[in-house]
């Protein structure tokens, strides 16, 4: 597996890379959720092809009060669990290479982020947007794959590459999750043993809303309520927001029409959790 970290030696090879080249971007921290979308790059490339992943702790995409600076960072264990896993190439740019200190051009996306994360994270998703961008014209990709953990990001960055005509495909991949249905993050372990134990009822509440809206006509209020109240059996829980939208636009809809997506933010602590549960 090569291990690139210089910006020009990336560009250069990315010229000749076996296509299909397919890209799983990441921020390291590695666990089985990002070594599912490896293992599905893998499937994709084929024998002929050739899987990168990036490693890159994005500082656009942090706020001034999260956890930029303490957010973890096991190069060398992210890199052995790639090269298991048969990645091809790793792409780990220093972060002062990556932004020049008077930077001034982003990409921003303005519909799909006025809702959901981006109402408590302004600027996050322009962060994403930005980043994304610039691997993709570093690597130059034919497919690049992300979760459907981050829904809102996954919606958003189809919708940049189809505006902006990149010629990359995205895929999306389902969440993979612990035996108890807490979804995989590089942020679990920040929580307190306690907090560990009461997490998995983020996953819980939407599956049990699932059920409801199946069982019985509900309304997308109600729906909502119903999620909150769920939730709140975590006396450790402080719901950020619950979101009953069109997996498509992310706009407010009423659970009666499928497919609906259930999505939630949840602080423990200073920990904020996401999770999403599709209904079609
Ligand atoms: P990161 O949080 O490291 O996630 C990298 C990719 O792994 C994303 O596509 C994310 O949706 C996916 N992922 C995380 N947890 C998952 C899980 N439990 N199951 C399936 N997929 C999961 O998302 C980012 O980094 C950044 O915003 C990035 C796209 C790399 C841009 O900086």
């Amino acid at each position: 597996m090569l291990i690139v970290k210089s910006i020009a030696r990336m560009q250069q090879l990315s010229l000749g890379l076996p296509k299909p080249v397919v890209l799983v971007p990441t921020m390291g921290s590695l666990h089985e959720g990002h070594l599912a979308l490896i293992d599905r790059a893998k499937k994709l490339a084929g024998r002929k092809g050739f899987t990168v992943a990036t490693i890159f702790v994005n500082p656009a995409q942090f706020g001034p009060k999260e956890d930029f600076q303490k957010y973890p960072r096991p190069f060398k264990r992210d890199c052995r669990l790639l090269q298991n896993r048969g990645c091809d190439l790793v792409f780990a740019p220093a972060v002062e290479n990556m932004y020049e200190p008077d930077a001034s051009v982003t990409v921003t996306e303005s519909q799909l982020q006025t809702v959901m994360c981006g109402v408590s994270r302004p600027g996050h998703f322009t962060g994403v947007c930005t980043i994304v961008t610039k691997l993709f014209l570093l690597v130059q990709p034919d497919l690049a794959i992300f979760g459907e953990k981050d829904f809102q990001q996954l919606t958003i960055l189809r919708r940049m590459v189809r505006d902006l005509n990149f010629p990359v495909g995205i895929i999306g991949h389902p969440t993979v999750r612990e035996s108890d249905g807490l979804a995989l993050s590089s942020r679990n372990v920040y929580l307190s043993p306690e907090e560990r134990r009461q997490a998995p009822l983020i996953h819980q509440a939407l599956r049990e809303a699932e059920k409801e809206l199946r069982r019985q006509s509900v309304s997308r209020s109600a729906l909502e309520n119903f999620i909150r109240r769920q939730i709140g059996q975590a006396p450790a829980a402080r719901v950020d927001y619950v979101a009953v939208v069109d997996p498509e636009t992310l706009l407010a809809k009423e659970p009666s029409q499928l497919p609906v997506l259930l999505a939630t933010a949840v602080f423990f602590g200073t920990t904020r959790l996401i999770d999403n549960v599709l209904v079609k």
